[in-house]
């Protein structure tokens, strides 16, 4: 008999599982789900995807956040249209999550500032990078970074912490016995849970 994990045919479980998986993302720097690809809505309507670290996962207020340099295509895209997905595979747990929800950029307000005073400074230096991100440069080197703490600190104006709030998560675990596909919706204020053929 195959040994199953307790969530398999618990739909409850899985969704439980997703925020563990999820939480654990934000601690564990080498887990899978530490580094979800973010995709987001480009001017030209096009689908934009991207690496982004998960800085937090709140189960109880169904939010992701991450960070990001207000001067990024990415933060000028959420600004236009809100509407962003994340998605991530742990091939060890073969899991994968695939989580939709409206973002918010926080840049001066209690989110940021909470967001900013716990960064690394090797985090921080990012934000001050000069010229902008996404600017092309005549060669590869031509960009600058902060040379100490308070030129770090310059990049605090162009520093955002993003917040999701999740609307659709989508849980597919793979095994040999069937998959398992789940999906938690809370759109219009109604929270919905049902299983999908996978
Ligand atoms: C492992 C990894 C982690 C990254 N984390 C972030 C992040 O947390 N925030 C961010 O804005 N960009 C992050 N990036 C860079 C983005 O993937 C992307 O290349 C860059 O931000 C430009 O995206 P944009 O032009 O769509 O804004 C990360 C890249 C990698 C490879």
């Amino acid at each position: 008999m195959t040994d199953h994990p307790p969530f398999y045919d618990d739909l409850p479980g899985c969704l439980a599982e997703a925020w563990l998986r999820l939480g654990e993302g934000v601690a564990q720097r080498r887990g899978a789900f530490h580094t979800p690809a973010l995709a987001t809505t480009g001017r030209d309507g096009a689908p934009r995807l991207r690496t982004v670290v998960l800085r937090g996962a709140d189960a109880a207020a169904r939010s992701l956040r991450f960070h990001c340099d207000a001067r990024s295509d990415k933060a000028r895209e959420i600004a236009r249209d809100p509407r962003v997905a994340l998605h991530a595979y742990d091939a060890g747990a073969k899991i994968q999550l695939r989580v939709e929800g409206a973002a918010t950029l926080h840049g001066d307000d209690a989110v940021a500032e909470a967001a900013w005073a716990a960064s690394l400074p090797m985090s921080r230096v990012g934000y001050a990078t000069a010229p902008a991100p996404g600017t092309p440069i005549p060669a590869g080197d031509a960009y600058a970074l902060p040379g100490d703490a308070a030129q770090a600190q310059g990049g605090r104006a162009h520093f955002r912490a993003v917040v999701v709030a999740v609307a659709r998560l989508e849980f597919l675990y793979l095994a040999r016995a069937g998959h398992r596909r789940a999906l938690f919706t809370w759109e219009a204020g109604a929270a919905g849970a049902t299983w999908l053929a996978p």
